[in-house]
Formats: C-alpha cells, sequence, structure tokens
C-alpha cells in the first residue's frame, strides 16, 4: 500500500537542485530540472554508492559526484556504457507542495 507524504514546498529546491529526504529505508533524493520537472532516487549511485544528491544535474540527468556516471532521472538507469540502475521513487507536485510516494510502514525522519 502506497501513501503521499508531504515533504515540503517544491519552491525550496532550486532549479537544477536537489535535497535528501531521509526514510527508515535510507535517504531518498530529490532533483528539480531547470524546466521545473521533479524526480525522486534512492541516493545511492549504483556504480559504488555515491550520493547522487550532491551530483549534477543537466538536463534530465545527474552525473556522480564520485566517478562520473550519468543517471536517468526519469528510470534511475546509468546512461551506457555504464550499468546500473538507482531505485525510482513516485513524486507528484499537488498545490506546490512536493508529495513523496512511500510504503505506508516507511516513515520520514525529522
Ligand atoms: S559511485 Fe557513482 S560513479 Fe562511482
Amino acid at each position: 500500500m502506497t501513501d503521499w507524504l508531504d515533504i515540503g514546498d517544491a519552491d525550496s529546491i532550486p532549479p537544477l537542485g536537489s535535497r535528501v529526504v531521509r526514510t527508515n529505508r535510507g535517504d531518498i533524493a530529490i532533483f528539480r530540472t531547470s524546466d521545473d520537472q521533479y524526480f525522486a532516487l534512492d541516493d545511492r549511485c549504483p556504480h559504488r554508492g555515491g550520493p547522487l544528491s550532491q551530483g549534477i544535474v543537466h538536463g534530465r540527468r545527474v552525473t556522480c559526484p564520485l566517478h562520473n556516471f550519468v543517471i536517468e532521472l526519469e528510470s534511475g538507469r546509468a546512461v551506457a556504457p555504464d550499468e546500473g540502475c538507482a531505485h525510482r521513487h513516485e513524486l507528484r507536485v499537488e498545490g506546490g507542495r512536493l508529495r513523496l510516494a512511500v510504503a505506508v510502514r516507511s516513515r520520514v525522519e525529522p
């Protein structure tokens, strides 16, 4: 079962920026593109677990700060020739607020 958690004001993330939401199932990185699209991925690069939230957002991709894997924000997949996938989370914007889909048993930590 899924619940939609309010994780804050969409404008709190600048264009081409990101933030981290801490849950009891791990950190989730929230990204905003230059055209105000929002995406949520586990904050773990599929290569060696680097913090994707600290990467550079460009277009609909983020480049990992550790070894430069490029990750598609919509799917979490690494761009070839690299391989791997960061888990993607459903996210929507309602009335200027970000809502993250989480399993009912997950919990956002303060
Ligand atoms: S940990 Fe992300 S590219 Fe290596």
